[in-house]
């Protein structure tokens, strides 16, 4: 739904008083980088399969635990999985000279993480400092063990200095990919030093995030990110940017629209919004106002499972064995109507061409030309539990979003892409 200028014009005047504050726009102080996105051409049947693991990981996350025992951090600060079917990945330097690592692009954590690769493995440089402590960060079915190092990480063009960075000793489930840049809440990297002894102050845990030093260091004018991407039927493809400390005016139309993050746990932990979900012209409820999350690092967007049920219902689509994912006959497709996500006060159409997977990659998941597969999925629990629903990069592919820590709200506004019909 859009507003008519006039009426927007009034909105904006009558919430003058708790208007966000100025976003800058990519000609002031920001980091532009490209990010690709690659599906694993052999592992993609297991899309489902991953994110399912990854929002389970989301949901079994203990609150946080100041103060524990070296033991008691180690098992309670577990983040999730990575998606080894689909990865959405940017490059980054470290050190100087910089090396270049190859990370996963993750808003649901917030440490950053390089060499797991023993092809590409860290290289202290004469910018590295060894801080001596030892690191480790479990993914779910992934782990990673290593030394923390503080260095210089380079983006694009601009240098961060003194970057708190893991470099991986040991580690497990991060095929084709460095390790990960995690530009999630700060909060995240709590508890990440389980040896470290040392810590006097709780909040000495938090670790700033790549865009915290950024924004410390001046080099960009606000603590948040802008991320911009697109649906691609390519298996892979750079069609995505992320934007360190603004927004780029080219990748999004009309309006951004805030909300903040939402104060339901655990949802509130990570990119967490509140939102609710209805199906087609006759506004058929999937899923009535819940918290959830935004999230780079899932792929699918995932709902709880009895909103799926109706989502099933009103589009009659069935369980594939093959591909794990919902799919409909091509006459079921032509039949589909748009689901319709309200966030705050503005409804987001979701199309139909957005609610399924790139047909020229059926095969790629295990599928064939006869069906159309659906990307709406279950999150694996039912509704009520404080993170229903993840809109993973299926959904964020047709908006543009913004992360702001400063201010604790989330942005999004259509984009070129919101209607398209590359699926
Ligand atoms: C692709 O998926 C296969 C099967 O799950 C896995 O063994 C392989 O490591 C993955 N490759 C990448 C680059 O993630
Ligand atoms: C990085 O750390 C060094 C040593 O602590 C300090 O001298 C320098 O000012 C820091 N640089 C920035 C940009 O904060
Ligand atoms: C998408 O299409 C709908 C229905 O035709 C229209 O109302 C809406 O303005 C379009 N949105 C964008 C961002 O183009």
């Amino acid at each position: 739904m859009m507003f008519t200028q006039p009426f927007l014009a009034l909105l904006l005047l009558a919430t003058n008083a708790n208007a966000s504050p100025l976003i800058h726009r990519a000609t002031s102080r920001s980091i532009s980088i490209p990010v690709a996105r690659r599906v694993n051409a052999t592992g993609a049947r297991d899309i489902l399969k991953f994110d399912q693991a990854r929002a389970k990981a989301f949901k079994n996350r203990t609150p946080q635990v100041h103060h524990t025992s070296p033991s008691a951090a180690q098992a309670a600060f577990g983040v999730p999985v990575t998606n080894q079917a689909v990865d959405y990945a940017m490059t980054v330097g470290v050190g100087s000279p910089p090396n270049p690592f190859t990370l996963l692009v993750d808003t649901g954590s917030s440490n950053t993480w390089v060499g797991a690769q023993q092809t590409n493995p860290f290289v202290v440089t004469s910018t590295s400092q060894d801080t001596g402590n030892l690191v480790e960060v479990t993914y779910g079915s992934g782990f990673v063990f290593g030394e923390q190092f503080i260095d210089q990480l380079t983006i694009g063009d601009v240098v961060i200095e003194n970057q708190s960075l893991g470099a991986a000793l040991l580690s497990e489930g991060f095929d084709g990919v460095d390790g990960i840049i995690g530009i999630g809440p700060t909060d995240l990297t709590s508890g990440k030093l389980p040896f470290d002894h040392i810590v006097a102050e709780p909040d000495a845990l938090c670790i700033p995030t790549v865009t915290d030093n950024a924004f410390t260091q001046g080099l960009i004018d606000e603590d948040l990110v802008g991320i911009a991407f697109a649906p691609t039927n390519s298996l892979s493809d750079t069609n995505g940017e992320i934007i360190f400390g603004g927004v780029d005016d080219s990748k999004f139309t009309g309006d951004i629209h805030f909300v903040p993050i939402t104060s339901t746990s655990p949802a509130n932990e990570f990119v967490g919004i509140d939102q609710s979900i209805a199906y087609g012209a006759a506004s058929t409820p999937i899923l009535s106002t819940t918290a959830g999350i935004t999230d780079t690092g899932t792929t699918l967007t995932l709902i709880a499972t009895d909103a799926l049920a109706a989502y099933q219902t009103a589009t009659g689509a069935v369980q594939d064995s093959d591909t794990g994912l919902l799919r409909l006959t091509p006459d079921q497709f032509n039949n589909l109507e748009s689901l319709f996500f309200t966030i705050g006060s503005e409804t987001f159409e979701f199309t139909p061409n957005a609610q399924i997977w790139p047909r020229a990659l059926n095969t790629a998941i295990g599928g064939t030309s006869d069906f159309v597969y659906l990307i709406v999925n279950d999150i694996g629990s039912a509704s009520g539990e404080g993170l229903d629903f993840i809109d993973g990069m299926t959904f964020l592919e047709r908006f543009f979003a913004v992360f702001d820590s400063t201010n604790s709200q989330f942005g999004i506004a259509t984009t070129q892409f919101t209607n398209a019909t590359s699926n």
